[in-house]
């Protein structure tokens, strides 16, 4: 097989990297993506870092056992507390969902006041805040962590009116009330698969449309530009496609899977990992 025919692996703790795999088909169509989501082992946002490494080096190793040009870190949480140790582990790109989702930010904001919403690991590894500083010293970062939010999504409670995730996100959204903060990085990947809900419960409680910035999307678009730099774009396949393995039960991972991409994720297989 060629460099540019091998597949990409994606992965993440469960159902947030779906949030790049969705926006990874329409602006990759002719790839092929390996996607890998833990769902025995989620959240991996509460845990200690040491087991966070862990974890995404066992995740990892799984991937490259497809013998992929590339792999995309669909997990905020993963992103900030392991990619480092990745990169030095593995010798292949490696596009982290931190970067992208806090160039976007900066580029939107208008009074350089960026609220976060991430796992409980993202926000003590302070990696939004370093991105950001880095880009620019002078923006005001607003960091909330949010746990309740992944378990909710990994039960399906993801339509626009869930009750139960409404009073979640208002939770939350309060706590930015007063900063002024013009956008918000939904720094966790599963957070997007609620983008609707948190913006409409933002109007609700800020009083005012705040910019949400979809991290799996930005992840997905500098997947692109990287295989492009790196002149890794698959020209051979007209129509790419996705297998996805878990390692739980498939049934959950498919239900709610298939409402967020709007079809049927075909293609679940479950394996034993770590
Ligand atoms: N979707 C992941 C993230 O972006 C992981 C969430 C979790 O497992 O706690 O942080």
């Amino acid at each position: 097989m060629s460099d540019k025919s091998r597949a990409i692996g994606v992965f993440d703790s469960g159902l947030g990297g779906l949030t790049a795999i969705k926006q990874l088909k329409r602006i990759l169509p002719s790839e092929h993506f390996i996607y890998f989501g833990d769902t025995g082992r989620v959240p991996y946002g509460t845990r200690s870092f040491e087991t966070v490494i862990q974890y995404a080096d066992d995740d990892m190793r799984f991937l490259m056992s497809f013998d992929i040009k590339a792999a995309v870190v669909a997990c905020g949480t993963v992103s900030a507390v392991a990619l480092p140790s990745l990169e030095k582990k593995f010798s292949l790109p490696i596009i982290g969902a931190i970067s992208p989702a806090c160039h976007a930010a900066s580029k939107i904001s208008k009074n350089k006041k960026i609220a976060v919403f991430a796992t409980p690991a993202t926000i003590s590894k302070n990696a939004y805040n370093a991105h950001l500083n880095s880009i620019d010293p002078e923006i005001c970062i607003f960091p909330v962590a949010c746990p309740m939010f992944v378990p909710l999504i990994e039960c399906g409670y993801i339509s626009k009116d869930s009750h139960a995730t409404r009073i979640i996100a208002a939770e939350y959204l309060s706590k930015l009330c007063g900063t002024g903060a013009d956008t918000l990085i939904l720094g966790c990947t599963h957070y997007p698969i609620i983008s609707e809900l948190i913006s409409s419960v933002s109007k609700e409680v800020l009083g005012y449309e705040i910019n949400i910035i979809d991290s799996g999307l930005e992840a997905a678009y500098a997947t692109k530009t990287l295989l492009e730099e790196k002149d890794l774009l698959n020209t051979e396949t007209a129509c790419g496609k996705v297998d996805f393995y878990v390692s739980d039960e498939t049934q959950n991972f498919k239900n709610t899977a298939s409402i967020f991409l709007g079809e049927q994720a075909e293609n679940v297989t479950k394996v034993s990992i770590g």
